[in-house]
């Protein structure tokens, strides 16, 4: 990469309700935190990455270094993500159980208030650059070859993993090294054992069982092979390389479970009393965001978690009753933990 640019020549103004693209907040949150687009001399302006997308850094230094002008339609200012990240920064290099206990409270606290209670303002996207900042640490190459075959799953899972990490917090999982392993487990959901997400027609299935359990399977009909690989690709068989880069390997097996219902008619045939809690997060949010179709609003995240819970359909049956009574006992019961008075700005 070439000399650091921070900002925009001043002179190229953006239009109204857009503003040009900070190029040092952008490196910071990976994922776009609005519609970005390249302003032509013409005045018009080419959608390059959507609210929530990998943003290709190396592609957005290279046209600032031309001269072109990059400008967004901010959804997020990501005041939330920089208080949970604030308050989770020391957990990682924490290893007193109460102080860790403090840590979890003070992060669940910001959790609860805006996404349980509603409480302030801020979006569900700030989640998935909270959880790549806090704990993403996936070796590059293996990251690129993540996102070269698949980088809706790439983005969807960043999303899921993002809010699946904070729920098993509520659940009363604190230690780094654990969330991490959890946090990288719901990053490789849907990816094949090589390291590769699932095919074409796999793809159009997940999107038809996303709505409709059972239909991915009956939309492969006609494609044996698509349909094996479909009907095997919650299997974890990933390599020793792969295993390296967890604390503790057998946490990936969790992603086994991302297709069971809690009615026991899933991929396994599991029911719900046989589905850790863990399972439950991960087959609960992993029916929150849909591949390729995620969709951002101003404040959405106020009361997202708790009006999910209570709109997801017990036909579905995708999220287990008791973690919904666990998420709601825990979620309410919980103390007011003041904050560290810092400066958020990143
Ligand atoms: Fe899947």
């Amino acid at each position: 990469m070439g000399a650091k640019i921070d900002t925009q020549d001043k002179e190229k103004l953006p239009p109204e309700g857009f503003e040009n693209l900070n190029l040092g907040e952008l490196e910071e949150n990976i994922f776009s935190m609005g519609d970005i687009y390249w302003r032509k001399i013409s005045g018009k302006n080419i959608l390059l990455f959507k609210t929530g997308e990998l943003a290709d850094i190396k592609k957005i230094h290279k046209m600032l270094e031309k001269g072109q002008q990059l400008i967004i339609k901010r959804l997020t200012t990501c005041y939330q993500s920089k208080r949970l990240f604030q308050a989770i920064s020391l957990l990682s290099k924490e290893s007193d159980a109460r102080e860790i206990e403090i840590i979890r409270l003070k992060v669940l606290s910001i959790f609860r208030d805006l996404f349980w209670i509603g409480n302030g303002e801020g979006e569900i996207v700030e989640l998935q650059s909270f959880g790549r900042r806090t704990f993403f640490s996936l070796p590059a190459s293996f990251d690129k070859s993540l996102q070269s075959v698949g980088i809706d799953i790439y983005n969807r899972n960043h999303m899921m993993a993002g809010v699946g990490v904070l729920l098993a917090m509520v659940m009363g999982y604190s230690r780094f090294e654990f969330l991490q392993d959890f946090y990288h487990s719901l990053l490789l959901v849907d990816y094949r054992p090589s390291g590769k997400a699932i095919g074409f027609f796999s793809v159009e299935a997940m999107k038809k069982e996303f709505h409709h359990a059972g239909s991915g399977l009956k939309h492969l009909g006609p494609y044996p092979f698509e349909s094996i690989i479909f009907e095997k690709h919650s299997k974890v068989e990933f390599k020793e390389e792969i295993q390296k880069i967890f604390n503790d390997p057998s946490v990936l097996m969790v992603i086994e479970k991302h297709h069971e219902l809690m009615n026991g008619l899933g991929f396994n045939h599991l029911h719900e009393d046989v589905l850790s809690d863990l399972e439950c997060i991960l087959i609960f949010v992993h029916g929150l965001f849909e591949v390729g179709e995620m969709s951002f609003k101003k404040n959405d995240g106020k009361m997202f978690i708790k009006n999910s819970l209570e709109n997801c359909k017990r036909e579905n049956e995708l999220l287990s009753l008791r973690l919904k009574n666990m998420l709601k006992h825990i979620l309410e019961g919980l103390p007011n933990i003041e904050e560290e008075s810092e400066d958020l700005v990143a």
